[in-house]
């Protein structure tokens, strides 16, 4: 028994000694974990910096978006957007807050691979495109000039985030 308590005895005196050192450790492994998101954070902005508030579809695509959604996507979400039944709304706060944290690619990965309900993936990518640009119409989101890439990759970058609101970590 003794010696136990001369080992726990030890171990206490052995864990002061190292407290300081433990605590300048575990100061600066919190600094680097503090600034490691800031750092990324400010690569990734500066490297695209893109949001659905710059403008990144046209009116004409927008157009074409309309026509497609109208044959394929309003049957369960309604033409005004405002969905039913389980049919999740596409406009005003339910769909900007189901993507504020998202990308242009989490929109349009998911479009493809769910929608339409009945029978995923069947459009074309440029259609799946077309629309996204009318929902972000549809959304207030300005148009600008260049249309919006039907590939993927090219919308991964494009954050929902306004400017200067902070993304998730
Ligand atoms: C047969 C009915 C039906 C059709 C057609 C349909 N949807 Fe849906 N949609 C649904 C249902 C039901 C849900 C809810 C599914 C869920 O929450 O899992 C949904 C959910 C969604 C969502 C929300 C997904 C999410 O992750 O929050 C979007 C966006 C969407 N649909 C867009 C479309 C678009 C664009 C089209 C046309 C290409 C379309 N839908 C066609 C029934 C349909």
């Amino acid at each position: 028994m003794s010696s136990i308590r001369t080992n726990e005895g030890y171990r206490r005196i052995s864990s002061l000694v190292l407290l300081p050192e433990r605590i300048a450790t575990a100061v600066v492994i919190g600094l680097v974990a503090a600034l490691i998101p800031v750092a990324a954070g400010r690569a990734a902005f500066a490297q695209e910096g893109k949001t659905v508030w710059d403008g990144v579809y046209t009116e004409e695509q927008a157009t074409r978006g309309k026509a497609a959604y109208r044959k394929d996507c309003a049957s369960c979400h309604m033409e005004d957007l405002r969905g039913e039944g389980y049919a999740a709304p596409l406009i005003a706060d339910a769909f900007t807050q189901r993507w504020q944290d998202g990308t242009l690619g989490d929109l349009f990965t998911s479009l493809k691979a769910t929608m339409p309900a009945d029978r995923p993936s069947v459009l074309e990518n440029e259609a799946y495109a077309d629309i996204v640009a009318y929902l972000l119409k549809m959304n207030d989101y300005p148009a600008g000039q260049q249309e919006l890439s039907k590939d993927p990759a090219d919308l991964r970058p494009i954050v929902f985030k306004k400017p200067g609101q902070a993304a998730k970590p």
